[in-house]
């Protein structure tokens, strides 16, 4: 579809419900992958699940905290070194506090907005384009209220949820030449969100 072959790609988030797709997409296209997560555990679990579907793809896991510029500094060099240079660079992470509003500790709050807002700048400096996801409610949340993801589908054009796989084009081809003259831009993948 997109030819990456020359691109090496930091995903953070990596582990994630929607960064373990974009790392499986950009791998599709050629990318070399540094998939970075501050999750150990899912971290070495999702480049084992990439590098399972895709043998001949050149697929890493660092260590990232996104709240710390030293660590983003690190996982930076990480890949660069390891995987010769640094092309796309994707954000997908979150951090919630995890709890009901008033349920939330202030240190808690605090350690979630640093994170999401912080990081989102550390990694960002270099950034251009955006993906901007729609309803992809992860499998835990669409088990635990199946009366709000039928809401949720009748809100949306295409008249269902997204699957997490389908960020992963878009995130690909923002990433390649293909979009050589696209920048300072947001693409939606929504089903239609916000068309109404
Ligand atoms: N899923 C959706 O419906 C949806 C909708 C709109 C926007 N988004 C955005 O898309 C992105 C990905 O969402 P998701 O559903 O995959 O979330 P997710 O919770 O499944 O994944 C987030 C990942 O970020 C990692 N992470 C958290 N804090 C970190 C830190 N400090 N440093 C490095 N990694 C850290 C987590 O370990 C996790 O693997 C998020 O930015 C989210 O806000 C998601």
């Amino acid at each position: 579809m997109f030819d990456l072959s020359q691109k090496v790609a930091l995903v953070a988030g990596g582990a994630g419900y929607l960064g373990l797709p974009v790392c499986r997409g950009l791998a599709e296209q050629g990318a070399a992958v540094m998939v970075a997560d501050v999750n150990r555990a899912g971290l070495d679990k999702a480049a084992a699940r990439v590098r399972a579907a895709l043998p001949r793809a050149r697929v890493d896991a660092c260590f990232l905290d996104v709240a710390s510029e030293d660590s983003c500094r690190q996982a930076v060099a990480q890949t660069a070194s390891g995987l010769g240079g640094l092309h796309i660079l994707v954000n997908l992470t979150t951090q919630s506090a995890g709890r009901r509003v008033e349920d939330i500790a202030e240190a808690e709050f605090d350690r979630a907005l640093h994170a999401n807002v912080y990081g989102a700048l550390a990694l960002a400096r270099a950034a251009a384009d955006a993906m901007a996801p729609g309803p992809f409610p992860n499998p835990a949340v669409q088990a635990s209220d199946p009366a709000f993801i039928e809401r949720l589908a009748g809100q949306v054009p295409l008249g269902r949820i997204g699957r997490p796989e389908e960020c992963a084009g878009a995130v690909a081809f923002l990433a390649s030449d293909d979009a050589s003259y696209i920048t300072g831009q947001t693409l939606a993948v929504n089903g239609g969100w916000t068309a109404w």
